[in-house]
Order: C-alpha cells, then structure tokens, then sequence
C-alpha cells in the first residue's frame, strides 16, 4: 500500500466521521426541539379528565394545569396527581374544593423528554355556575343558540358578564361572537353540519371552562317545501278524483249529450214529398173489387 493510497483512506474515514456526528447531532437537535402533537379532544366530566393522545409513541407523558380566577386566568398551576402522566385521563376531583372560591379552568399539555407540546384548554360536559347551559334548535338555513338567563356570573358582575358564542362549520376555526342571550345564524347552508360551544365571558377575558361543543346539521329549505308539495299534489289528486266519480255517476248522459257531433238532417228529408211519390188511389180500370167502407166502427171490450 502507498503512502498515497493510505493517506486517502484515512481522509475517506474521517469524513465519514464527520458526516456521522453530523447526523447524529441533527437527530439531536430535531427529537428535542420538535414536540410532539398536542392531545386532542380534552374535557372534563364530572372532575374526570379526558383527552385523545394525538400519537400512538411511547415516551409521551401528560401534564395536567389549572387556574382558579373569576377574572384574567394569570397563573397555571401544575394538578399534583396529574404530573407527567402516561395515561390518557386524570382524577381532578381535588379541585372541586378549589372551584366554590372561584371558576378554575384546565389544560393539559404532551411532553416528550422535556419539549412539551401547546397546551389544550379543556371543555366541560357539566352546565354549571361557571360553564353556561345552551341549547340548539334548527330551522331551514338557520340555526338558534339558546342560553340561560340566570346565572352565578351574571348575579355577580350584571352587565359585564356576557356569554361568547363559537360557532362554525364543523371542522373549521369557530368564530366567537359575543351576546347577553340568545341568538340565531341565518342564511347558512342546507345539509351542512354545524358546531357550537359557549363560554362566560367577564370584561372580555374567559371565565371558567367552555361548555363542549354540540353539532346540528342544518336543514335546507328546499326539504322544508317538500312536504307542502306533496300536500298539493294530494290534494289535487283527491279533487280530481272526486270531480270524475261525480261527473261518471250523476252527469253521464249531459257528457254524452255535448260529446254529440252536432246532428243535421239530410236535406232529402227536409224537402216536402215530390209528387211522384203521392200514391194514386186505383180507380175504375183496376181488375180488382173493392168494397167501399162506408163507416169504421171500434169495438172495444170496455
Ligand atoms: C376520583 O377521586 C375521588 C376521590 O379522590 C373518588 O371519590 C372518585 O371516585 C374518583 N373518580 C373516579 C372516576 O375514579
């Protein structure tokens, strides 16, 4: 082997080297620096947490927070027994004492060797002092949010305290609209699926947890009208119907009467008799013998 040829193969080991710590560094750098998929579908239902894992890996653990304010949420708090949990819910009953001071709120956050994901804000399945109660109802293109009038926030803080509305397509961003009832949407697409949820608000600032969301497809008008259509056709059917038993039963002969083709005589019937056709009684030159009746008696039994 030559100097040469052995110099070379110790350039070509050293930059694989490189290129290796390279590689390795980039993993490094991108398994720290990427989190992982925030969880999906967060709610609380009767102080039981719930969330959807966004991914199926291993390593990722759970992280539970909330904040108890009945105006801006300035502080979240780890939940002690809901720290870097594996498991998909947490118990958060020990915040119920918690929540007779003051709405609390819950997030909760992935965490993948220490990069944590953006926190989820959680709903709550339980209409309560600090979640509102709605209710939808559809009409054709429309649909109509209603809200509870008496409520904890309202008593406390009158005229301030409003509700704010999301509302959306399902599937898309929701927009918040905020109002101090109930309220409708018009002028919105037939057959198309539609989501709400509502949460108070206090100067702006959310209190307390959104109540989760409910979803109403929307009926079009043109299934509104359907039913008047087959109204009409009945009704039409029947008044033909009816019209065709009466005019069969009671007015045959005057439809047989119109249907006539108008009737005209020959004229040969019209004309008097020619007289040709005068019959000529036989007189004297006839061989025959007629007795001359000279009266006609009628004989009649009674
Ligand atoms: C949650 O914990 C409380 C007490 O800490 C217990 O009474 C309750 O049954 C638990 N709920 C569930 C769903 O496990």
């Amino acid at each position: 082997m030559s100097p040469g040829t052995r110099r070379s193969s110790r350039n070509d080991a050293v930059a694989m080297l490189f290129v290796l710590l390279c590689y390795q560094a980039v993993v490094q750098v991108l398994s720290k620096e990427r989190p992982p998929p925030p969880p999906q579908n967060v709610y609380v239902d009767q102080w039981e947490m719930k969330w959807t894992p966004a991914t199926e890996e291993r390593n990722i653990t759970y992280t539970v927070q909330y904040c108890s304010s009945d105006t801006i949420c300035t502080e979240w708090k780890d939940v002690p027994a809901c720290t870097q949990i594996s498991s998909s819910f947490c118990n958060v009953t020990l915040l119920k004492a918690e929540a007779e001071r003051a709405c609390v709120r819950l997030r909760v956050q992935a965490d993948r060797r220490g990069s944590f994901s953006k926190p989820v804000n959680a709903c709550s399945m339980n209409s309560d002092s600090c979640t509102p109660w709605f209710n939808l109802t559809t009409r054709p293109n429309s649909l109509t949010v209603h809200l509870s009038k008496d409520h904890r926030l309202a008593e406390k803080h009158a005229a301030r305290a409003k509700h704010r509305v999301y509302f959306g397509k399902e599937g898309d961003t929701p927009e918040g609209h905020m109002t101090t009832s109930s309220c409708s949407f018009d002028n919105l697409k037939g057959g198309q699926r539609y989501c709400v949820s509502v949460e108070y608000v206090y100067d702006d600032n959310p209190v307390g947890m959104p109540s989760c969301i409910q979803c109403e497809v929307i009926p079009s008008s043109r299934d509104a009208k359907t039913p008047v259509i087959i109204v009409v056709v009945m009704v039409f059917s029947v008044i033909v119907i009816v019209a065709s038993a009466y005019i069969y039963l009671f007015k045959r002969k005057k439809i047989k009467e119109w249907l006539q083709p108008p009737y005209e005589m020959p004229d040969m019937l019209l004309d008097p008799l020619p007289e040709r056709h005068i019959f000529v009684l036989p007189t004297g030159n006839n061989e025959e013998n007629y007795d001359v009746l000279s009266s006609i008696t009628l004989n009649r039994s009674n």
